[in-house]
């Protein structure tokens, strides 16, 4: 300002506060704002009037906490840079360290404002910094704030047993240091999203996921396992009566003790005692020419497929756990051939529509090239086939549902891009062990490959058949085709589509 050499200890002069500086200004009109949008929104949240927005959550524990903190280093940054230039006004070089003498009243003064902001600030902070982690492990976050990427997941995800499980229970897992490596996993996302470079698909299986000891077994530990399973899986052929044919199904699903029966059955892999590791050739896990299983005393089997001679390179054998047969617990998207078998199951579809389970599976299985395209053409070619039938409107308003929550052209997302492997009907699932191909070096071969080792069929068939339990079980029937002495495979076959008679 002036050429005056003031001393800087002469109250008397209008004092240059180092606070007086354009940037000072700017930080606080940035943080005074950010604070007053962080507390407004705060409020909205607490009230709950924005409960619907996802975006309300980022904007108030992301964004605004982020320009406030912004606006406040400038405060302190502007203030620094002033007080530098101010004692060089005064040609005093560069400044003198600060000095705090708590014998002057206006040190104290300082002081006790300072220590009182802090510690609002801070107060601020903690809630803040708190919600912030909240909300960045909530499923809204999540799920909806990539609604594009994410959508099928959240979708199916509703639809399913842990739709009331946060989705960080399974993909992040516990502790500071999984949390912190999710987060710099979500800034690369974050920049596939923004540059759209990410996989649509969005490849699965996800190499990095938590082992699922820390993740699944939080909740169903393997010692609590459930034993045995009755399951009905009800099913319609593809002829013109859609006919039921359903099959009535005991799974050995073992247990692990006096209240869920002895241990084994197909639980058996994952139990303390034993490890089951395996190599696959493919990406999608579908291909397993190798497996090692070491027991409690430590001995050691190898498995291995007709034709494969080699040793696997260690570093692609995985150990088996709950994720190698559940690997879509909680993102199934239903194969046209499943959700049709449900509706009409349901009575969502009105059976007694001619053929109606082909032709809406066929409508369901063609490849559109957006949800729009899919809609117009599936409801079209119902309201064709079946104008002025009765239960038209409602079939058609069922599998445009069954259509809008399990396919996403958009994303290239259905039921075929992710194989399943619980079962062997439309994927190879358990047979990719379990095919009576794989043989130890001593000749035998992977245990449970006859049809009632991991499953006895207590009724098969429709209406009075269906009604007739065996105890014991009985062989399957396979409808309308033998297939017996064919040597394939179900998913050889059947791939969730119609079949090609
Ligand atoms: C019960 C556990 C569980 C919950 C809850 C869960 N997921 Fe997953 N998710 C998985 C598993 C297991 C896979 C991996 C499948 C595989 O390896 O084949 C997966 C895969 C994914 C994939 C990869 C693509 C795909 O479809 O396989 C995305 C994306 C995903 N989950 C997002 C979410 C979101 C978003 C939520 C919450 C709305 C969520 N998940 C909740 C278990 C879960
Ligand atoms: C936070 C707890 C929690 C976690 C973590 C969890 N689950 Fe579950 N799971 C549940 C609950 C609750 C149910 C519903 C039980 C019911 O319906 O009776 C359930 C149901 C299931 C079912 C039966 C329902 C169905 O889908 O048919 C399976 C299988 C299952 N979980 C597997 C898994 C697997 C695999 C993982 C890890 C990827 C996992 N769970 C992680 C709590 C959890
Ligand atoms: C070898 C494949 C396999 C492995 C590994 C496996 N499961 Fe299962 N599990 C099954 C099958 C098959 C069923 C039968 C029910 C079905 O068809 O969904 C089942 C049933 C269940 C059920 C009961 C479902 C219900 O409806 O009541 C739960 C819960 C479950 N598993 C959790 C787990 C957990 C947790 C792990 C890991 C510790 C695990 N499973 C490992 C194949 C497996
Ligand atoms: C990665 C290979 C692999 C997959 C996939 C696999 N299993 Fe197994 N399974 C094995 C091996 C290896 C054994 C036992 C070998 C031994 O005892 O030496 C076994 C044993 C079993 C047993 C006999 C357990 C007992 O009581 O001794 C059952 C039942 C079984 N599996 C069911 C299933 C079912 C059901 C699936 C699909 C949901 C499945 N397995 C998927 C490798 C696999
Ligand atoms: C390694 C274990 C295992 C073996 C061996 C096995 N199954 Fe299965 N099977 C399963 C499991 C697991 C399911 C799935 C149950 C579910 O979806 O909940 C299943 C499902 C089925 C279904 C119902 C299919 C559907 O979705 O409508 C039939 C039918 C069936 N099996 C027949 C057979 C026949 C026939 C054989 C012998 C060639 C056989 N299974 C061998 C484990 C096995
Ligand atoms: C040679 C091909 C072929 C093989 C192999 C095959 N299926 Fe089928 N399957 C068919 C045909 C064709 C139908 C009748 C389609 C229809 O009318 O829906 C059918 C129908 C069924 C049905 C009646 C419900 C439905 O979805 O149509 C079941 C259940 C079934 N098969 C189970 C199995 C099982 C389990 C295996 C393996 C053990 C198997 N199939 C192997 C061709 C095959």
């Amino acid at each position: 300002m002036t050429g005056q050499t003031p001393s800087p200890d002469s109250a008397g002069q209008a004092r240059q506060s180092i606070w007086r500086n354009w940037y000072s200004l700017a930080g606080a009109i940035i943080a005074s704002g950010s604070l007053f949008a962080f507390l407004f929104l705060f409020t909205l949240d607490m009230t709950g009037s924005g409960k619907s927005n996802p975006y309300m959550g980022i904007l108030c524990y992301v964004v605004a906490p982020f320009f406030l903190a912004c606006g406040l280093a400038l405060v302190i940054g502007g203030a620094v840079r002033r007080r530098h230039e101010l004692a060089i006004l005064r040609g005093l070089g560069a400044p003198q360290p600060l000095a705090i003498d708590l014998s002057r009243e206006r040190d104290r003064r300082i002081l006790g404002v300072f220590g009182g902001l802090t510690m609002v600030y801070l107060l601020l902070t903690a809630v803040g910094s708190y919600q912030t982690y909240e909300y960045t492990e909530s499923d809204t976050f999540c799920g909806m704030v990539c609604h594009t990427v994410m959508g099928p997941e959240l979708t199916a995800y509703h639809r399913f047993a842990h739709a009331r499980v946060a989705c960080v229970d399974c993909h992040v897992g516990e502790g500071a240091a999984s949390y912190i490596n999710a987060k710099i996993n979500g800034v690369r996302q974050l920049y596939a999203i923004t540059f759209n470079t990410f996989s649509r698909p969005i490849p699965a299986p996800i190499h990095n996921l938590r082992p699922a000891r820390e993740t699944c077994e939080h909740c169903h530990w393997p010692e609590k396992h459930t034993g045995n399973l009755e399951r009905t899986l009800n099913r319609y052929l593809a002829d013109d009566a859609n006919t039921p044919y359903s099959v009535r199904l005991l799974l050995k699903v073992g247990g692990s003790g006096s209240e869920h029966g002895r241990p084994g059955g197909i639980h058996w892999h994952t139990s303390r005692d034993t490890k089951v590791e395996y190599y696959a050739t493919d990406d999608k896990r579908q291909t397993i020419p190798w497996v090692r299983v070491t027991d409690k005393s430590g001995a050691v089997t190898v498995y291995r497929k007709k034709g494969y001679k080699d040793n696997p390179d260690p570093r692609l054998v995985r150990q088996m756990d709950c994720i190698d047969c559940h690997n879509r617990p909680a993102h199934r998207y239903n194969s046209p051939d499943d959700a049709m078998d449900e509706a009409i199951y349901l009575g969502r579809v009105d059976r007694a529509l001619p053929a109606v389970k082909r032709t809406a599976v066929d409508l369901l299985a063609q490849p559109y090239a957006t949800r729009a395209e899919g809609e117009a053409r599936i409801s079209d070619g119902l309201r064709k086939k079946y104008a002025g039938a009765k239960g038209v409107d409602g079939a058609v308003a069922e599998v445009l549902d069954i259509y809008r929550n399990n396919f996403f052209p958009e994303m290239k997302v259905d039921w075929s891009k992710y194989p399943e492997n619980i079962g062997h009907l439309d994927s190879p699932g358990c047979f990719r062990c379990h095919d009576g191909d794989h043989k130890s070096e001593s000749g035998g071969p992977v245990p449970a490959t006859a049809c009632d080792s991991c499953h006895v069929i207590l009724a098969q068939g429709s209406g009075a058949d269906l009604a007739k339990l065996a105890p014991n079980g009985v062989a399957f029937k396979h409808p309308s085709t033998d297939i017996d002495g064919l040597g394939l495979s179900c998913s050889d076959c059947h791939n969730g589509k119609n079949q090609e008679n």
